[in-house]
């Protein structure tokens, strides 16, 4: 009896084992090839369910299918780090403990790395980090150019070159989907300014498009595959980027052949017509004003909720744009949510703090350094004197969705501490006050900052306390409140906020031996550089911000940094403000466009292709500090340039190679730079382009070779009247150096 009871149990078993087998639908079997599980799956859902997958149901989240256990897809910002929890349907905290994370250094200090390995490692670490939160999606990296140093959110792009942003972005993109997490590549596209970002129709020649603003997004879907790209809120053609049939459907899915998911930035949609028809696959962030502001279904108002529902419904639209957008999103859903074969990830590793620090040192750009007078010599150094708030200055706090809740952010004076207080002395004095802010929708920096004493006590006790000293370190810059680096809204001018100038020419008539580090993610005047002996640019650094800062002060950390924009002398001398319009057209700002969504002003690149250093090349206005320039502790010294063949054709290559010596006392490396310039063209093109580098490590006393490969791509121009890249055969100069504006040796070559 008992064995029958068995036997008939494990039978039953069995017949269930089988049965649970042969139902394992197909959009749920890993075995299966991708395109026919996103086939099953929606063949499975309702024409509700579909609608509900292509909007957000809370802030940073959008509906799966809970009926067929398809998750939900959860987003967080994005770039630098991980935001912090929000509540579900407010900006505010959500309040969890768990939710802090590292605070990678701002884009722009990767990218100054021109360290393409840096790139690489951020990603894996970031992603890692997004991995263990339970993210699908990291809403970054940004890649807009640097157009003009008032743009609020440079700080978070890389530049203001697309060969740079491109090469430096599509390492970071792998690294973080790598982890099963989608990168969303943003603000697609022409969103290079905040003020009137979301009342701003752009106006460009389509050689400026192609050339200088669409590459990096190119090299980011085509060779980054990044799973999501983000519309923009601007418009162009008259029509919001993030669903512009321009952008979206012509060039993104029709010209780059895209299969992946179009988010909206957040609050970008605006029309329904044009959310199904141009190009927007999710939508996200949609205010609600005049629909259902702050109500409980806000959501279901969406652009492409209800209303879409109801035109399928009443047979004024079909489903064909539905099903297109729901295979998108299932389809990212397959690598990320569904992925059954991603990493568990991890936060504050003892590898993402290393990477952290690494990018950040490397990222350091020393401008200037005059004298040697870095690194701080400690053998004639008893007392330091670190002068300015930024560095007391929590900085990851503040400027906008990238706003982090870190686990720690080692700041400038700690650091400097840290490395130097065993040996010497370090006073502190704060010399001005800037912002005593520390609060980004409710995530608390803790630190207070108030000052009672006047701006004249404070740089008086700053003055003496350099006069006491044997060398003095001022750390000021901008900052992440509004005006500064921040999200939407430009600084108000090129110039130090906070009478930063006059102190510094205090300081440097007090103690020769002076170092600025300038905390920003924006060139800035520096009307006191002949004053001063050096400065360092670095960047919003993150949760290793101090300690890098202070390892390269020393010495330990041997700067390799490139500038990954110009720093113009002053604001007229860059091209958007000499030739172009900003923050808008001059009739139409007078005439008071732009205020409405509904009235968009006009902004016209009239600089074109001219953007930074090609416009300071090609004009001969010298800048204050070149693109790619950046200094080092040792020196190099480069060879003559070979190359392995005088003549290509179309389909050849051409490899162009150099030594380069470490002729200093220092271990360093440096960054080869390799710019094309196009002798003779039927069209006018830039001086010189960059196309190629490579960071190369050298011991005190070593040599190598360096070579650098290129192809026709890189002798290219867009034509507009043909619609397409051209290379015109004929004579071409390939220029190598240190800097766009030192360039040590260059060969001619011909492209037949
Ligand atoms: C920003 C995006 C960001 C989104 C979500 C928008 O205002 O422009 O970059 O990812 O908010 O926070």
């Amino acid at each position: 009896m008992i064995k029958k009871l068995i036997l008939l149990s494990v039978l039953g078993c069995m017949t269930q084992f089988s049965f649970a087998q042969k139902k394992t639908p197909v959009y749920l079997d890993d075995s299966k090839p991708v395109e026919q599980r996103i086939e099953d799956a929606l063949s499975r859902m309702t024409l509700e369910e579909k609608i509900n997958i292509i909007h957000a149901q809370s802030k940073f989240s959008s509906h799966g299918v809970p009926r067929l256990g398809i998750p939900e897809l959860w987003t967080a910002d994005g770039p630098h780090g991980v935001r912090s929890e929000v509540l579900w349907d407010e900006w505010d905290q959500a309040g969890w403990t768990n939710d802090s994370i590292i605070a990678y250094p701002a884009l722009t200090a990767l990218s100054a790395t021109w360290n393409r390995n840096m790139s690489s490692i951020y990603g894996k670490s970031l992603g890692e980090e997004a991995r263990y939160r339970g993210k699908d999606v990291i809403l970054g990296p940004g890649v807009n150019i640097y157009r003009t140093p008032l743009n609020g959110r440079n700080f978070e792009y890389m530049g203001e070159d697309p060969f740079l942003t491109s090469q430096m972005v599509v390492p970071y993109i792998k690294g973080v989907q790598a982890n099963g997490v989608a990168t969303s590549v943003k603000h697609f596209a022409l969103n290079n300014q905040e003020t009137f970002r979301h009342s701003s129709n752009v106006i460009l020649d389509d050689r400026a498009l192609y050339e200088i603003y669409l590459p990096p997004f190119k090299a980011a879907v085509q060779e980054g595959d990044s799973w999501t790209i983000m519309g923009a809120y601007d418009l162009y053609k008259g029509q919001h980027a993030s669903h512009n049939q321009y952008l979206l459907n012509d060039i993104l899915k029709g010209e780059w052949g895209y299969k992946g998911v179009v988010v909206s930035d957040w609050g970008a949609v605006l029309d329904t017509d044009q959310a199904i028809h141009n190009g927007l696959d999710l939508e996200f962030g949609t205010w609600t004003n005049g629909l259902s502001k702050g109500t409980s279904n806000a959501y279901e108002n969406y652009y492409l909720a209800k209303p879409y529902l109801d035109l399928i419904k009443s047979g004024k639209v079909g489903t064909k744009e539905l099903d297109d957008k729901v295979r998108r999103v299932l389809g990212l859903a397959y690598k990320t949510s569904m992925n059954k074969n991603k990493p568990f990830g991890s936060i504050a590793s003892e590898e993402h703090i290393a990477a952290a620090k690494q990018i950040a040192s490397e990222g350091i750009v020393l401008l200037q350094n005059q004298k040697a007078t870095l690194p701080i010599n400690l053998s004639k150094t008893k007392k330091i004197a670190v002068i300015g708030e930024n560095a007391i200055k929590m900085m990851t706090v503040g400027g906008g969705s990238s706003s982090l809740k870190v686990k720690y952010e080692t700041l400038p004076l700690d650091g400097i501490k840290e490395r130097f207080g065993k040996q010497t002395e370090v006073v502190y004095a704060r010399g001005y006050v800037g912002d005593v802010g520390g609060d980004y929708n409710g995530v608390k920096s803790g630190q207070n900052l108030k000052e009672t004493r006047s701006s004249a006590e404070l740089i008086a006790e700053a003055v003496k306390l350099a006069k006491e000293s044997d060398f003095v370190v001022f750390v000021g810059g901008l900052n992440k409140s509004d005006h500064q680096d921040a999200e939407g809204m430009d600084r108000e001018s090129y110039g130090l906020p906070y009478d930063q100038d006059k102190l510094i020419s205090e300081l440097s008539k007090a103690n020769k031996n002076l170092a600025v580090v300038l905390v920003s993610g924006n060139a800035v005047a520096m009307p006191w550089i002949k004053e001063v002996p050096s400065v360092l640019q670095s960047w919003y650094l993150g949760s290793e911000s101090g300690h890098a800062i202070a390892a390269v002060l020393a010495g330990d950390a041997n700067p390799s940094g490139k500038l990954p924009f110009s720093f113009p002398v002053k604001l007229e001398d860059n091209s958007a403000h000499a030739l172009g319009e900003y923050p808008g057209n001059k009739a139409e700002l007078a005439a008071g466009k732009g205020k409405d969504l509904k009235d968009p002003i006009n902004i016209t690149y009239n600089e074109g292709i001219f953007v930074g250093y090609r416009w300071h090349d090609t004009k001969n206005i010298k800048p204050l500090f070149s693109f790619g320039h950046g200094l080092s502790y040792t020196t190099f010294e480069y060879g003559k340039v070979k190359a392995d063949k005088s003549e290509l054709t179309a389909n050849d290559k051409i490899t162009f190679t150099v030594n380069v010596k470490n002729t200093g006392k220092m271990n360093g490396a440096e960054v080869v730079q390799l710019y094309i310039s196009d002798l003779k063209s039927s069209l006018p093109r830039p001086l010189k382009e960059l196309k190629g580098f490579d960071k190369v490590y050298l011991k005190a006393g070593e040599s190598k070779d360096v070579s650098i490969t290129i192809d026709k791509s890189a002798l290219s121009f867009f034509d507009p009247a043909k619609h397409d890249w051209v290379a015109e055969p004929g004579d071409f100069e390939a220029l190598i150096g240190s800097s766009s504006s030192d360039i040590r040796t260059k060969i001619k070559f011909t492209l037949k």
